[in-house]
Order: structure tokens, then C-alpha cells, then sequence
């Protein structure tokens, strides 16, 4: 193994140490370097195009052009927005372009619509260089918002700026309107229930295949594919940003929201990202580990956090989040230029509440929670309710035929002698939920399944300088809408797995507070979503490896490879392949073929 010559040069401020030692449980550091001619570099999260990304669209519309910089303790900036007059469209993307003129930390930024959340994402963590970086997603799904004038669009970029830290952040929003043929959105919403039944459509055989992808076929339990009609926030004020801040696994927020009486659909749809001393929950020993070593114990409560959907006190659905690693995380020079899964668009998680609307629709205040088990400072958290409305004559009416209330099981093993041991944590839910809607496309009933599994190891060796992470999570979702004669209309069942792993050991330095750091870091997404019709699979795998010689949190120099492969597989398929070298992407081809057989 060779290590080409990255090095840094020492600023002479060093920050404090992390409070949690042995280094090994310290996982956020700072980059410093000084400046050079560099032009900026772009950084990229590896993912696929968009399907509309081919298309000129309809229109284009700057929304926001902000640079944040000192913004701590400030309310989050706020514009108004307006769609483009006389635009007709059915698709629409929200395009954040950002750079960074100057070293900085990593920063979470989110974008909300008339207090409902877009986009949660984060910044790489800059050199002195600056970066840039462009975010893509879709946001169709929040077309009824999108549709309407002089809403508040706000920003919160959470950013501070000293003698060292210098840069800020310039951050331009856009949306781009797209017209496509046949989305179900083009549609007036009141003939909107008969989007239940099942599209028409047969899946095209997507061999030997160029270009873009053309768009999937519509399902309509897809959000994005057959958006609602209205979408309530569930949010806090806005004076710190409208995400909720946990702090505990007390903790617990919710809000009131009476629906209207002619939903016949309803999902609710959760963002959430760690931050503070939970950054890296899946990393944690036992309190009784740092107990009994007399250590220091900031970033703790094991290794297990779920995240808890509540309606009216009962838990109707749960989430252990993926576990996303900003630009500062465990090694910095990971993330040059390629960020980790999910960084710069983190995923939301999704709850069928259709059968809960026998309960919904009487007419009262329900209350909605959130609570995150074993939560340590803090989580930011928040969530859209998205209503399908019924604009029929007939009143929509509902019941619930069955509520297998959560079951759940969590298993703790602990072994240990000084620094050395492994820690075990196994947990799975279960759920399913069964209920009827009446509405002016007949009488359905959906049902849904979900099942959640849970495995997260720790091993330590070597007096507590070698570290193991191992963590599955595997999430099974089943979706079924029948009509009044059993007849399947839709379905939809999803799986997902993503597995996590990180070896890492750290040696102490010949000068104080230094280590050097050899870390190897695996991060997955699996997924397989089926609809009746056609059948989808992505495999999105990131793998990194390097070093780092490190003082306190501050990285002095170091080496590091990340490789990535991006493959969906279905009626289109895309298979993108990048390897970056030292903060320098050294290949990165793309391909539109399908395979006939998985590898
Ligand atoms: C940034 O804002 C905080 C809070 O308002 C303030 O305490 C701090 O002095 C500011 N820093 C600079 C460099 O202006
Ligand atoms: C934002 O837009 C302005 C005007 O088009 C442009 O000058 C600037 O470079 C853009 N900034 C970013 C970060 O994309
Ligand atoms: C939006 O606000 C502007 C200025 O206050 C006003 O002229 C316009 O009529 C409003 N549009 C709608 C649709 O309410
Ligand atoms: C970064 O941009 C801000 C805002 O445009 C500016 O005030 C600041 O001086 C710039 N910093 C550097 C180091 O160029
Ligand atoms: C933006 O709007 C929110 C919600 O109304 C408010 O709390 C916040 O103070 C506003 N931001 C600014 C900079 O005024
Ligand atoms: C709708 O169907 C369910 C299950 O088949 C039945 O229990 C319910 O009474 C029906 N509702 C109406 C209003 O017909
Ligand atoms: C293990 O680490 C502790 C704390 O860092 C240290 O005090 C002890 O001497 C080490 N033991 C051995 C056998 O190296
Ligand atoms: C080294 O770390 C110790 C303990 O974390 C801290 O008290 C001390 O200030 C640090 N020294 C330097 C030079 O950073």
C-alpha cells in the first residue's frame, strides 16, 4: 500500500479534543489546509439521473439566491413563492446549486414550502478552496403545494463563521417545471380515486437501451407518481427552522390536525438526520462500558435508535433511519469529492395511514408524534401528512377491520473485560393494519404490512484502539388495495436492506493528542420494489478505505480511496461505477444496459 502525498499543513489553532476517548469512539473531524490556486471542486452524491433530466422544461423559476454566513441562532430565511404564470406542468424538480468560498464544517440546511419539508440535505465540509456541489430531486409529490401562490419558502443553513472557519455558503434554488404526457397529476383532481385502479400499462423491456431512462410506469400508491391532493406540515414554529429537536428518548412532540372529511387517502411521510452526540448512534458501546472504564461517556446509549410514529399515543409505525455520514465523519477525506449515501438528499420514510381512516375521519382533532427510542442530543425531525381528497358526491365513510398493534422484541448482549468486548443489540417489529374506505370510487380496502429488522455489533480489540461495526437493518413493506369483491387493484411491496460496516483503528502519536487513524467503511442501500406490473432494484454500494493522522478533531494528513456503484434493474435500467483516489475522481462511466443476469 502506497500513500501518495496528501498532506496538510498545520494551522497553529488546535481545537479540543472530543471529550470521548479512546479515539476510536471519536468520529468527527475538521480538514485543514491552506489555500491554494485550486479552482473550487465540485463535489457529487453518486446517484442516478432524473427521468425528466433529458427534457427541456416547461419553465424555470429561481426561487432563492442566499449566502448564509455567520448564520447562528438566526430564524431560517424566508421567501415568497409564486409558481410561473401560465405554465402548465406535471412534473416539477427542486435544483439546489451551492458553493463555499472558504474552509467550513459540514452543515445540515433543509427547505420548507409553507412549513412543509422538500428537502433535508447537508454540506460537504470544505477546504480552504471552496467547493460546489448541485442536488436534483424530484418534488412532484409536492405539486399541491407547488401549485399554489404566495406561499413562505424557507431555508435554514445553520452556518458560523470565524477567523478560521471562513467560508460561507452561497446557496441558489431553482425549480424546474416539466410537461409530460400522462401523468396522473395533468388530471383534475376530481375524478382522483379511479387513480387507484391500476395503470393500463405493461412494463417496456428495457434492453440494450440508450440514453436516459424514459419515465417509470405510474403506480398510483408512488407519491411521486400520483401526488396528493393536500399536504398538512407537522412542524415546529420556525424561529429555529420548522424541524422539531429531540433530545431524548423522552422527548416526545406532536400536534394536533383534523382532516378533512372527504380523505380517502393518507400518508404520512418523516424526514429526520442525527446530529450532536448521536451523529453516530451505530458506533455506541453500552453506557456500562464507558462506566466501568471511567470514561467519559457524551456519545452513548448503545446502538440502537428507532424512530417512532405515533397517532393518538399508539405507535403505528417506526423507522431506524439510514444511517447517513456527513462531510466530517468518520474519516473527512472519504468524502472528497464523493459524499456518502443520502448526504446532499436525505431520504424520507413513508407510513401508510389509509386504514387509520375509519378513526381520522370523525370529524376531531387526531394527535400525531414523533419520539426517537434512546435518543441522545439531538435529532431534527419533522413531517407532511399528505391527504388524498374526494371531490365526489358521496361522503367518504370508513372503518377499520384489523390493527395487529406493533409487536416487538429487542435483545441487548454485553461482554466485555476493560477496554476490550462485544455488544450486541437485536430488535423487529411488526405491524399490520387492515381498514376500509367508502368514497365515490367504491368501497376499498387497504392493507398494509410492515416489518422491521434490527442487528447492530460492536467489537472492540486491542484495549479499545481497534473498533468493528457491523449493522443490518432490513425493512419489508407490503401495500394492498382491494375492492369490494377481493379483487387486488394495487399493490406495492417494497424491501430494503442497508448494511453498514466499519473497521477502524487508532494508534496514538508520537506528540500529544495525535493518532493515526486507518479506517475501512462499507455503506449499502438494497432495495426491491414491486408494483404487479413491473419490478425494480437498486444496488447502491459505497466502499472507502484510508487513513488519517489526526490532532484532537483536526485531520493533519492522510490518504483515502472511495469506490461506488449505483445499479437499478427494472423496465430501465442505469449502472454508474466512480472511484475517487485522494480527493481526485479517477474513473466515472455510466451505462443504460440491463443485465440478464444479477451479479
Ligand atoms: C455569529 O453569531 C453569533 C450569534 O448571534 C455571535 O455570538 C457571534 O459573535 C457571531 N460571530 C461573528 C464572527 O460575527
Ligand atoms: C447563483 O446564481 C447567480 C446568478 O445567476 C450566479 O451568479 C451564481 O454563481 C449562482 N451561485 C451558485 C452557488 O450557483
Ligand atoms: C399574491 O400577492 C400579490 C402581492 O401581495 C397579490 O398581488 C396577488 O394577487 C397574490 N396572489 C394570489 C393568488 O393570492
Ligand atoms: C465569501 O462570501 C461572502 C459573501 O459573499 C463574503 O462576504 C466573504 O468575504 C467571502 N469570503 C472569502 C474568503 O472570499
Ligand atoms: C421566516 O419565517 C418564520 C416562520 O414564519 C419565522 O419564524 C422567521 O422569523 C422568518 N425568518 C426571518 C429571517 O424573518
Ligand atoms: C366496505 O367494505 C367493508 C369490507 O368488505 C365492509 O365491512 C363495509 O361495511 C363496507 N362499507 C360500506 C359503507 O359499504
Ligand atoms: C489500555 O488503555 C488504557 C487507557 O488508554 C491504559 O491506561 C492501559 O495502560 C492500556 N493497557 C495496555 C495493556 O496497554
Ligand atoms: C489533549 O487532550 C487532553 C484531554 O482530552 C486535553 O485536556 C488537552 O488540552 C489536550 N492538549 C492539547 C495540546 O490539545
Amino acid at each position: 500500500m502506497h500513500h501518495p502525498s496528501l498532506l496538510f499543513f498545520i494551522l497553529p489553532l488546535i481545537l479540543p479534543l472530543s471529550a470521548s476517548w479512546p479515539p476510536s469512539h471519536q468520529s468527527h473531524f475538521t480538514k485543514h489546509r491552506r489555500k491554494s490556486t485550486a479552482p473550487p471542486q465540485e463535489y457529487v452524491e453518486v446517484t442516478r439521473p432524473l427521468p425528466t433530466d433529458s427534457l427541456p422544461p416547461s419553465c424555470t423559476l429561481l426561487i432563492l439566491s442566499h449566502s448564509f454566513g455567520n448564520t447562528t441562532d438566526l430564524p431560517p430565511t424566508n421567501t415568497t413563492y409564486s409558481p410561473p404564470p401560465d405554465c402548465t406542468w406535471s412534473r416539477a424538480v427542486l435544483h439546489l446549486s451551492a458553493s463555499a468560498n472558504g474552509s467550513q464544517h459540514d452543515r445540515m440546511a433543509a427547505v420548507w414550502l409553507s412549513e412543509a419539508e422538500l428537502l433535508r440535505t447537508s454540506t460537504p465540509a470544505p477546504s480552504a478552496d471552496g467547493v460546489l456541489w448541485n442536488v436534483r430531486k424530484d418534488v412532484t409529490r409536492y405539486s399541491s403545494l407547488l401549485r399554489q401562490s404566495n406561499l413562505t419558502l424557507s431555508v435554514m443553513l445553520q452556518n458560523s463563521v470565524t477567523d478560521i472557519y471562513t467560508g460561507f455558503y452561497a446557496v441558489n434554488l431553482t425549480v424546474l417545471y416539466y410537461s409530460i404526457a400522462g401523468n396522473a397529476n395533468t388530471i383534475n383532481a376530481g375524478s382522483l380515486p379511479i387513480s387507484l385502479f391500476p395503470p393500463n400499462q405493461k412494463p417496456t423491456t428495457g434492453k440494450f437501451q440508450s440514453g436516459p431512462p424514459p419515465p417509470k410506469p405510474k403506480n398510483p400508491l408512488k407519491l411521486d407518481e400520483n401526488p396528493a391532493d393536500q399536504i398538512i406540515p407537522i412542524s415546529a414554529t420556525g424561529e429555529e427552522g420548522f424541524w422539531f429537536k429531540i433530545e431524548s428518548g423522552l422527548d416526545a412532540v406532536h400536534q394536533g390536525i383534523q382532516i378533512p372529511l372527504n380523505t380517502y387517502r393518507a400518508v404520512i411521510e418523516v424526514y429526520v438526520s442525527f446530529h450532536g452526540n448521536d451523529e453516530f448512534w451505530y458506533n455506541n458501546p453500552p453506557d456500562t462500558y464507558f462506566e466501568s472504564n471511567g470514561l467519559p461517556k457524551t456519545g452513548s446509549k448503545g446502538a440502537y435508535r428507532e424512530v417512532l410514529v405515533k397517532l393518538d399515543d399508539d405507535i403505528i409505525g417506526s423507522v431506524v433511519p439510514f444511517p447517513v455520514i456527513f462531510g466530517g465523519g468518520i474519516n473527512p477525506l472519504f468524502w472528497e469529492p464523493v459524499v456518502s449515501i443520502g448526504a446532499f438528499d436525505l431520504p424520507s420514510y413513508e407510513f401508510e395511514l389509509t386504514p387509520f381512516l375509519g378513526l381520522l375521519l370523525d370529524g376531531k382533532v387526531h394527535s400525531f408524534g414523533f419520539g426517537v427510542a434512546d435518543a441522545l442530543s439531538f435529532w431534527l425531525l419533522d413531517a407532511n401528512l399528505h391527504l388524498w381528497l374526494d371531490n365526489g358526491a358521496v361522503k367518504v365513510q370508513a372503518g377499520a377491520i384489523k390493527f395487529e398493534s406493533p409487536s416487538s422484541c429487542l435483545e441487548r448482549e454485553s461482554n466485555f473485560r476493560q477496554l476490550d468486548g462485544e455488544f450486541e443489540i437485536e430488535a423487529k417489529r411488526e405491524n399490520e393494519f387492515k381498514g376500509w374506505v367508502y368514497s365515490s370510487a367504491g368501497n376499498f380496502t387497504t392493507s398494509v404490512f410492515t416489518e422491521l429488522e434490527f442487528e447492530n455489533k460492536v467489537k472492540l480489540n486491542k484495549n479499545g484502539t481497534e473498533k468493528e461495526v457491523e449493522q443490518d437493518v432490513k425493512e419489508t413493506k407490503r401495500v394492498e388495495i382491494k375492492d369490494y369483491k377481493g379483487n387486488v387493484v394495487s399493490t406495492l411491496r417494497v424491501e430494503r436492506k442497508y448494511p453498514l460496516r466499519i473497521r477502524s483503528s487508532s494508534l496514538p502519536g508520537a506528540r500529544r493528542n495525535t493518532s493515526l487513524v486507518t479506517t475501512k467503511l462499507e455503506q449499502e442501500v438494497k432495495e426491491q420494489e414491486e408494483d404487479g406490473n413491473s419490478k425494480i432494484s437498486l444496488v447502491n454500494r459505497l466502499k472507502s478505505s484510508g487513513w488519517m493522522f489526526a490532532q484532537g478533531e483536526d485531520v493533519l494528513s492522510g490518504a483515502a480511496t472511495t469506490s461506488q456503484k449505483y445499479q437499478l434493474q427494472g423496465s430501465v435500467c442505469y449502472t454508474r461505477r466512480v472511484l475517487a483516489n485522494n480527493g481526485v475522481i479517477q474513473t466515472d462511466t455510466e451505462g443504460f444496459l440491463c443485465q440478464t443476469a444479477t451479479s
